[in-house]
Protein backbone atom coordinates (compact mmCIF):
# COMPACT_ATOMS: atom_id res chain seq x y z
CA UNK A 1 0.00 0.00 0.00
CA UNK A 2 1.36 3.85 -1.00
CA UNK A 3 0.65 5.57 2.21
CA UNK A 4 3.33 7.31 2.70
CA UNK A 5 4.78 10.53 1.41
CA UNK A 6 8.48 11.12 0.30
CA UNK A 7 10.78 14.13 0.27
CA UNK A 8 13.85 15.03 -1.25
CA UNK A 9 16.04 17.63 -0.32
CA UNK A 10 17.69 19.59 -3.49
CA UNK A 11 16.32 19.55 -7.33
CA UNK A 12 19.66 19.44 -9.02
CA UNK A 13 21.06 16.56 -11.23
CA UNK A 14 21.21 13.76 -8.13
CA UNK A 15 18.04 15.10 -6.28
CA UNK A 16 15.96 14.60 -9.83
CA UNK A 17 17.62 10.95 -10.45
CA UNK A 18 16.58 10.05 -6.71
CA UNK A 19 13.27 11.41 -7.74
CA UNK A 20 12.92 9.24 -11.22
CA UNK A 21 14.17 6.04 -9.36
CA UNK A 22 11.30 6.47 -6.04
CA UNK A 23 8.76 6.93 -8.95
CA UNK A 24 10.16 3.72 -10.70
CA UNK A 25 9.78 1.78 -6.82
CA UNK A 26 5.95 2.92 -6.67
CA UNK A 27 6.60 3.26 -3.08
CA UNK A 28 5.41 6.72 -2.43
CA UNK A 29 1.75 8.37 -2.47
CA UNK A 30 3.48 11.86 -3.62
CA UNK A 31 6.99 12.89 -4.16
CA UNK A 32 7.64 16.23 -3.49
CA UNK A 33 11.46 18.74 -3.73
CA UNK A 34 12.66 21.27 -1.13
CA UNK A 35 15.24 23.59 -3.04
CA UNK A 36 16.22 26.97 -2.75
CA UNK A 37 15.96 27.96 -6.04
CA UNK A 38 12.84 29.92 -7.25
CA UNK A 39 11.48 26.75 -9.98
CA UNK A 40 8.10 25.61 -8.53
CA UNK A 41 8.06 21.73 -10.34
CA UNK A 42 10.63 19.60 -11.49
CA UNK A 43 9.72 16.71 -13.30
CA UNK A 44 6.04 17.60 -12.67
CA UNK A 45 7.12 17.43 -9.00
CA UNK A 46 6.42 20.28 -6.73
CA UNK A 47 9.04 22.15 -4.87
CA UNK A 48 7.02 22.62 -1.34
CA UNK A 49 9.52 24.77 0.22
CA UNK A 50 13.28 25.75 0.94
CA UNK A 51 16.23 23.90 2.66
CA UNK A 52 15.86 26.51 5.61
CA UNK A 53 12.65 25.20 6.52
CA UNK A 54 13.67 21.68 6.51
CA UNK A 55 11.72 21.11 10.03
CA UNK A 56 8.48 21.91 9.23
CA UNK A 57 8.32 18.04 7.62
CA UNK A 58 9.60 16.07 9.67
CA UNK A 59 6.73 14.53 10.65
CA UNK A 60 4.78 14.29 7.67
CA UNK A 61 7.17 12.95 5.22
CA UNK A 62 10.26 10.33 4.97
CA UNK A 63 13.17 12.52 3.86
CA UNK A 64 16.04 12.26 1.84
CA UNK A 65 19.07 14.44 0.90
CA UNK A 66 19.64 14.76 -2.66
CA UNK A 67 22.91 16.58 -3.09
CA UNK A 68 25.52 15.10 -5.22
CA UNK A 69 28.43 17.49 -2.59
CA UNK A 70 29.51 14.69 -0.39
CA UNK A 71 30.52 17.41 2.69
CA UNK A 72 27.24 19.42 1.94
CA UNK A 73 24.91 15.45 1.60
CA UNK A 74 26.66 14.78 4.91
CA UNK A 75 26.09 18.10 6.39
CA UNK A 76 22.10 18.10 5.66
CA UNK A 77 21.68 14.26 6.19
CA UNK A 78 23.25 14.99 10.14
CA UNK A 79 20.65 17.69 10.33
CA UNK A 80 17.61 15.87 9.74
CA UNK A 81 18.86 12.35 11.52
CA UNK A 82 19.17 14.76 14.70
CA UNK A 83 15.86 16.20 14.13
CA UNK A 84 14.64 12.55 14.12
CA UNK A 85 13.51 12.14 10.59
CA UNK A 86 12.60 8.88 8.83
CA UNK A 87 15.67 8.82 6.20
CA UNK A 88 14.92 6.16 3.46
CA UNK A 89 17.03 3.93 1.33
CA UNK A 90 16.62 4.71 -2.29
CA UNK A 91 17.25 1.22 -4.61
CA UNK A 92 16.70 1.20 -8.04
CA UNK A 93 14.14 -1.74 -9.20
CA UNK A 94 17.02 -2.71 -11.78
CA UNK A 95 19.84 -2.93 -9.20
CA UNK A 96 21.06 -6.32 -7.98
CA UNK A 97 21.98 -6.73 -4.45
CA UNK A 98 23.70 -9.78 -2.98
CA UNK A 99 22.44 -11.49 0.20
CA UNK A 100 23.85 -10.24 3.50
CA UNK A 101 24.23 -7.16 1.89
CA UNK A 102 23.69 -3.98 4.33
CA UNK A 103 22.91 -0.69 2.99
CA UNK A 104 22.57 2.78 5.91
CA UNK A 105 19.71 5.14 5.62
CA UNK A 106 19.88 7.82 3.15
CA UNK A 107 22.04 5.77 0.28
CA UNK A 108 20.94 5.62 -2.62
CA UNK A 109 21.49 2.72 -5.35
CA UNK A 110 21.43 3.68 -8.94
CA UNK A 111 19.86 1.50 -12.10
CA UNK A 112 22.02 -1.01 -13.46
CA UNK A 113 24.64 -1.32 -9.75
CA UNK A 114 25.47 -4.85 -8.40
CA UNK A 115 26.55 -5.45 -5.29
CA UNK A 116 27.68 -8.76 -4.32
CA UNK A 117 27.31 -10.64 -1.18
CA UNK A 118 28.04 -9.43 2.35
CA UNK A 119 29.00 -5.98 1.75
CA UNK A 120 28.28 -2.91 3.55
CA UNK A 121 27.18 0.51 3.03
CA UNK A 122 27.29 3.27 5.20
CA UNK A 123 24.52 5.77 5.44
CA UNK A 124 24.18 9.07 2.99
CA UNK A 125 25.91 7.05 0.30
CA UNK A 126 26.03 7.44 -3.54
CA UNK A 127 26.12 4.12 -5.39
CA UNK A 128 25.99 5.41 -8.67
CA UNK A 129 24.75 4.15 -12.20
CA UNK A 130 26.48 0.47 -13.47
CA UNK A 131 28.89 0.92 -10.66
CA UNK A 132 29.33 -2.68 -9.45
CA UNK A 133 30.72 -3.17 -5.49
CA UNK A 134 31.84 -7.16 -4.99
CA UNK A 135 31.93 -9.00 -2.44
CA UNK A 136 32.83 -7.82 1.24
CA UNK A 137 33.31 -4.57 0.55
CA UNK A 138 32.70 -1.67 3.56
CA UNK A 139 32.29 1.45 2.25
CA UNK A 140 31.81 3.96 5.31
CA UNK A 141 29.27 6.87 5.27
CA UNK A 142 28.87 9.70 2.26
CA UNK A 143 31.12 8.22 0.22
CA UNK A 144 30.32 8.52 -3.50
CA UNK A 145 31.05 5.44 -5.82
CA UNK A 146 30.77 7.52 -9.53
CA UNK A 147 28.88 5.72 -12.36
CA UNK A 148 30.90 2.93 -14.09
CA UNK A 149 33.32 2.47 -10.81
CA UNK A 150 34.13 -1.26 -10.11
CA UNK A 151 35.53 -2.45 -6.84
CA UNK A 152 37.12 -5.74 -6.39
CA UNK A 153 36.23 -8.45 -3.24
CA UNK A 154 37.13 -6.95 0.09
CA UNK A 155 37.45 -3.49 -0.75
CA UNK A 156 37.39 -0.40 2.21
CA UNK A 157 36.05 2.81 0.78
CA UNK A 158 36.58 5.31 4.17
CA UNK A 159 33.93 8.06 5.03
CA UNK A 160 33.40 10.82 2.81
CA UNK A 161 35.40 9.81 -0.35
CA UNK A 162 34.48 10.07 -3.74
CA UNK A 163 35.40 7.82 -6.70
CA UNK A 164 35.09 9.67 -10.44
CA UNK A 165 33.62 8.23 -13.59
CA UNK A 166 35.29 4.68 -14.63
CA UNK A 167 37.69 4.28 -11.99
CA UNK A 168 38.58 0.53 -10.70
CA UNK A 169 40.05 -0.45 -6.92
CA UNK A 170 41.60 -3.80 -7.09
CA UNK A 171 40.87 -6.47 -4.14
CA UNK A 172 41.92 -6.48 -0.37
CA UNK A 173 42.45 -2.45 -1.09
CA UNK A 174 41.97 0.58 1.46
CA UNK A 175 40.73 4.20 0.57
CA UNK A 176 41.50 6.60 3.92
CA UNK A 177 38.87 8.94 4.09
CA UNK A 178 38.19 12.20 2.01
CA UNK A 179 40.09 11.11 -0.75
CA UNK A 180 38.99 12.29 -4.35
CA UNK A 181 39.81 10.14 -7.42
CA UNK A 182 39.93 11.25 -11.21
CA UNK A 183 37.95 9.54 -13.99
CA UNK A 184 39.40 6.60 -14.88
CA UNK A 185 41.76 6.12 -12.07
CA UNK A 186 43.27 2.56 -11.56
CA UNK A 187 44.22 1.64 -7.14
CA UNK A 188 46.33 -0.90 -6.90
CA UNK A 189 48.26 0.12 -3.82
CA UNK A 190 46.11 1.36 -0.74
CA UNK A 191 45.67 4.93 -0.28
CA UNK A 192 46.44 6.09 3.24
CA UNK A 193 46.36 9.94 3.01
CA UNK A 194 43.40 12.21 1.95
CA UNK A 195 44.04 14.28 -1.28
CA UNK A 196 43.38 13.79 -5.27
CA UNK A 197 44.44 10.78 -7.05
CA UNK A 198 44.57 10.66 -11.00
CA UNK A 199 46.17 8.08 -13.33
CA UNK A 200 47.12 4.44 -13.77
CA UNK A 201 48.15 3.55 -11.44
CA UNK A 202 46.88 6.51 -9.43
CA UNK A 203 49.46 9.06 -8.65
CA UNK A 204 48.70 11.97 -5.68
CA UNK A 205 47.91 15.51 -7.53
CA UNK A 206 46.77 18.12 -4.53
CA UNK A 207 45.91 18.09 -1.45
C1 LIG B 1 40.47 14.50 -10.70
C2 LIG B 1 39.68 15.73 -10.99
C3 LIG B 1 38.62 15.91 -9.89
C4 LIG B 1 40.71 16.86 -10.92
O1 LIG B 1 40.12 18.08 -11.13
P1 LIG B 1 40.98 19.41 -10.85
O2 LIG B 1 41.34 19.50 -9.42
O3 LIG B 1 40.22 20.54 -11.46
O4 LIG B 1 42.36 19.12 -11.55
P2 LIG B 1 42.93 19.70 -12.93
O5 LIG B 1 41.88 19.63 -14.01
O6 LIG B 1 43.53 21.03 -12.62
O7 LIG B 1 44.06 18.66 -13.30
C5 LIG B 1 45.29 18.59 -12.60
C6 LIG B 1 46.21 17.66 -13.38
O8 LIG B 1 45.72 16.34 -13.29
C7 LIG B 1 45.42 15.80 -14.60
N1 LIG B 1 44.18 15.07 -14.49
C8 LIG B 1 42.98 15.52 -14.07
N2 LIG B 1 42.07 14.54 -14.06
C9 LIG B 1 42.71 13.44 -14.50
C10 LIG B 1 42.30 12.11 -14.71
N3 LIG B 1 41.04 11.73 -14.45
N4 LIG B 1 43.20 11.22 -15.16
C11 LIG B 1 44.48 11.58 -15.40
N5 LIG B 1 44.93 12.84 -15.22
C12 LIG B 1 44.06 13.77 -14.78
C13 LIG B 1 45.28 17.04 -15.49
O9 LIG B 1 45.54 16.71 -16.84
C14 LIG B 1 46.28 17.95 -14.87
O10 LIG B 1 47.56 17.58 -15.31
P3 LIG B 1 48.71 18.68 -15.63
O11 LIG B 1 48.93 19.41 -14.33
O12 LIG B 1 49.86 17.84 -16.09
O13 LIG B 1 48.13 19.55 -16.69
C15 LIG B 1 38.94 15.71 -12.36
O14 LIG B 1 39.86 15.89 -13.41
C16 LIG B 1 38.20 14.41 -12.62
O15 LIG B 1 38.75 13.40 -13.06
N6 LIG B 1 36.90 14.43 -12.33
C17 LIG B 1 36.06 13.26 -12.48
C18 LIG B 1 34.64 13.70 -12.75
C19 LIG B 1 33.66 12.59 -12.53
O16 LIG B 1 34.01 11.46 -12.37
N7 LIG B 1 32.39 12.93 -12.50
C20 LIG B 1 31.35 11.96 -12.23
C21 LIG B 1 30.34 12.55 -11.31
S1 LIG B 1 28.93 11.54 -11.12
Amino acid sequence: MKSKKLLIIGAGGHGRVIADIALNMGKWQSIAFLDDSNTTTFMGLEVIGSTHNISEYINEYEIIVGIGDNGKRKEIHEIIESLGAKIPVIIHPNAVIGSQVEIGMGTVIMAGVTINCCSVIGKGCIINTGSTVDHDNHIEDFVHISPGVHLAGSVNIERGSWLGIGSIVSNNISITTDCKLGAGSVVVKDITEPGKYVGVPVRRIKL
